[in-house]
């Protein structure tokens, strides 16, 4: 698997920017959870609730394609001063593919 598109197990992939880095998990696994297996730091001040949006990332590709954003997220993230575009990590599952970024890495 080259971290682009999906296949039919049980497996879900993380693929870390700018690094490239390709972290293996289950499938279904929260984001943020993924993240810190991978052994790269997530900020959380909200021990992931979805209050705090300091796991916000960027998300340039998902595949399956993520769903909106929920109101409670974007309640969030705008009371958070965190900017459109960015999703709560914790708020994400990983089905298939994904490619993350955080401003910190
Ligand atoms: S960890 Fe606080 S909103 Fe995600």
């Amino acid at each position: 698997m080259d971290g682009r598109g999906s296949d039919t197990s049980d497996e879900a992939v993380v693929v870390l920017l700018p690094a490239g880095r390709v972290h293996r998990t289950r499938r279904g696994a929260v984001l943020i959870e993924a993240i810190r297996e991978a052994g790269l730091p997530l900020a959380s001040a909200c021990d992931a609730r979805g209050l705090c949006a300091r796991c916000a990332v960027e998300v340039p590709f998902a595949d399956p394609p993520l769903a909106p954003e929920r109101d409670w997220e974007r309640e969030a993230r705008r009371r958070n001063r965190i900017p459109d575009g960015l999703r709560l990590a914790c708020a994400l599952r990983v089905r298939g593919t994904i490619h993350v970024r955080a401003r910190y890495w």
